[in-house]
């Protein structure tokens, strides 16, 4: 809390009654028609200290009708005029990733490796959701995930904790700014804290199993990205670990949370959280429920009213006391007053260049998606070339934006035929997009020069509560390819997908392969600027492209087994199954350009520097020549990964540390320099305490984390 508040908000606690102060810790919904008389009396009462802006335990799946600005500055004058102390409510969406201009899906924004590109993106968000109410947005999610069968693994930054904390960053950066008390910053919220990335099976909301070693070192520094960054407020998890449910653990909320990770702000339970501890059978009674989230640390109970019902008579019984109720309230109204409720409750929405967002998320979009491969330099194409574009999301509008797109517009989206036909001399031609017998769709590609193949899976098929037992595209689709195959003409794959899906016969059969995810409102023309190379891929892959769900779990950043040897990420076949190689099909950090580039040779200043030195603020640094040796402009994303050699617990074998994105124009030369220092050589022990310690270090640089370009550090 920012001490010139402290004054106020004790002057106002001091004069606020007790069922006051458990007004604050309550947010519901949006309400309806039908209940929106009740409501407004509750606001009247102070009984409201904040609203879900939507309606529905899934908001990112159901459609959500468009704010009405004058209907939530009704709220806030009830508020302010008539309830006892005039405190402002502050109002909460899920802008998960656009607002009326849809950027692509948050694990699509990490493939960038762009933090500038994606804090630009997250300030156009803020600027257009502020503009119609919205306070404070429940993004960014950061939940590490190892199964792309977890509907949820679209809304996070993928398998890696390093890129996690870095993109968190930007994304704090990007929604509050310097001072999110201006009228056109929000609130961030680092969700969903903490371990539900890790749901057994991908089944959404099921039970977690994880050590404190792998919490700390994999789960965990998403979160200090986000809080070091001032991330003002936490959303805690549904799901338990290892039996404790994160809602009522006052050692993950509290001991965790705010002890060891310094986080000092607001903690909003996640929807219906509270009062699902019964459910989830620690808790007998609402009022248990009520008692144990508020004891834990949770200070803002999302929609089921527990609190409001309860607290009061949990203060009287002495099951919770004043002083914990008095923190809760004063986390809400610190938040309230940074961002600055007090002083501009009501929104007057402003103009902003709308224009101008749509070209970011266009580039942003441009930036996401990952050429997988391209046999021949088949891309990028002729814009002469007749085309035939056949495939079910040939003329998608609304997946393109992807799950958790509250609103934006699907007639705002151009789908791909008509931004492809807009862009070519050549004739395009299409099946109905979603015609797979094929008659039609085969005449056309017979004839064509090239095929374009729009495959992909539904939004719908992504997002919260939905989860799939095979993470890939329908067999229909896999069909449609090898009967494209079956001309013998060239295919390229664009493949609009939210999850990262099974690659193996989709690669094997298409000549060139781009993954273009669900990109948002200029999806189409950014898959247009690729085709024809007026951008030039650069998104590198944020988590690993497996070859079957078999393989599940196969990600990078793994330690060594005593046997067999040799087997990283899959290799050594027959010794992981005997049935079939389990090696990453792309690996994590891959992606393709046009361009081709040669790296020179790894140069550190000094290859030994003692623990002192590193603790003092010295860094082992690292420069290595980067040569755009192909026919285009085009950036590279330089990747740094460690390999602790002898530690006192298992490293993994690459784990990345750094990275940097560079431009680098035809023919010429880039001098790229990546350090590592004292945060970065080290790990947490199981206990919580972070620790470098001497010996010696592996140190990859390259394209992607399967890069033999190497050289080794030691720490004295
Ligand atoms: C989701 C959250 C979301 C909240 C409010 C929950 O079901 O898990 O991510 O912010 O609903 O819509």
């Amino acid at each position: 809390m920012k001490k010139n508040y402290e004054k106020q908000i004790d002057s106002l606690l001091a004069k606020m009654s007790l069922q006051e102060k458990i007004g604050q810790l309550n947010q519901p919904e949006t309400p309806t028609a039908d209940n929106e008389e009740a409501f407004m009396d509750l606001v009247r009462k102070g009984l409201v200290g904040s609203v879900l802006m939507s309606v529905g335990a899934t908001a990112g799946n159901d459609p959500q009708g468009s704010i009405s600005v004058d209907f939530y500055n009704r709220i806030q004058k009830t508020a302010i005029e008539e309830s006892p102390n005039g405190i402002p409510v502050l109002f909460g969406r899920d802008v998960i990733h656009g607002h009326k201009t849809v950027f692509p899906i948050p694990l699509a924004m990490t493939a960038s490796f762009n933090e500038e590109l994606i804090e630009q993106s997250y300030r156009d968000i803020a600027q257009e959701a502020s503009n119609e109410s919205v306070h404070w947005t429940f993004t960014p999610m950061l939940d590490l995930c190892h199964d792309p069968r977890w509907g949820r693994i679209i809304e996070g930054t993928g398998e890696d904790p390093y890129l996690g904390s870095v993109v968190a960053k930007a994304v704090v950066k990007g929604l509050q700014g310097e001072n999110v008390g201006e009228s056109d910053r929000i609130l961030a919220c680092a969700k969903h804290y903490i371990g539900y990335g890790a749901s057994e099976g991908g089944r959404d909301y099921h039970r977690t199993e994880i050590s404190d070693y792998t919490l700390f070192n994999y789960y965990l520094p998403a979160f200090k990205g986000a809080i070091d960054a001032g991330a003002l407020t936490v959303m805690s998890a549904f799901n338990d670990i290892s039996g404790q449910p994160i809602t009522s653990s006052r050692r993950y909320l509290t001991e965790i949370l705010r002890d060891k990770l310094g986080f000092q702000g607001l903690v909003v339970a996640d929807y219906d959280a509270v009062c699902q501890l019964e459910r989830q059978g620690v808790a007998e009674s609402e009022a248990d429920c009520a008692s144990m989230a508020l004891n834990a640390g949770i200070d803002l109970d999302m929609h089921d009213f527990c609190y409001l019902n309860e607290l009061e008579s949990l203060v009287e019984n002495g099951k919770v006391s004043m002083e914990t109720i008095d923190t809760a309230v004063k986390r809400v109204l610190s938040v309230k007053f940074e961002a600055g409720l007090f002083d501009t409750p009501y929104c007057v929405p402003k103009d902003y260049d709308k224009a101008q967002h749509r070209l970011h998320s266009r580039e942003m979009a441009a930036e996401s998606m990952v050429l997988l491969k391209n046999e021949n330099h088949l891309l990028p194409l002729q814009k002469s070339a007749d085309i035939a574009l056949v495939g079910p999301f040939a003329t998608e509008r609304r997946t393109l934006l992807g799950s958790w797109m509250l609103d934006g517009k699907e007639r705002e989206t151009p789908n791909l035929l008509e931004t492809l036909r807009g862009r070519t001399s050549g004739t395009v031609e299409s099946s109905n997009g979603t015609d797979l017998s094929l008659d039609r769709s085969l005449r056309w590609m017979t004839h064509a020069d090239v095929i374009v193949l729009a495959l992909g899976e539904k939004w719908t098929d992504t997002g919260e509560s939905r989860a799939v037992s095979t993470a890939s595209i329908p067999n229909s689709q896999i069909e449609l390819i090898r009967r494209a195959k079956a001309t013998g003409k060239k295919i390229v794959g664009v493949l609009f997908c939210g999850r990262p899906v099974v690659i193996e016969e989709i690669a094997d059969l298409c000549d060139a392969l781009i993954y273009a995810w669900h990109s948002g409102s200029e999806a189409a023309n950014a898959v247009c600027d690729l085709l024809f190379g007026d951008s030039v891929p650069s998104g590198r892959l944020p988590v690993t492209l497996l070859r079957s769900s078999n393989h599940i779990p196969l990600y990078y950043n793994v330690t060594s087994s005593g046997r067999p040897v040799n087997c990283y990420y899959g290799e050594n076949p027959g010794e992981c199954y005997v049935d079939s190689l389990p090696t990453p099909y792309y690996p994590f950090g891959y992606g393709l350009s046009y361009t081709e580039f040669a790296y020179g040779d790894i140069c550190c200043n000094t290859p030994q520097l003692r623990l002192e030195d590193l603790k003092n603020g010295q860094k082992f640094r690292f420069e290595i020549d980067l040569h755009n040796v192909g026919d285009f402009d085009a950036k590279e994303t330089v990747q740094l990964y460690i390999h602790d050699r002898a530690a006192s617990m298992m490293r993994p074998l690459r784990e990345l540390k750094a990275f940097q994105k560079v431009f680098v124009k035809r023919g010429e030369t880039c001098r790229v320099v990546l350090e590592l220092g004292f945060e970065d050589l080290g790990f947490y022990l199981p206990s919580g305490e972070y620790t470098v310690e001497a010996g010696k270090f592996d140190i990859y640089i390259g394209e992607n984390c399967l890069t033999p370009r190497k050289t080794e550090i030691s720490v004295l």
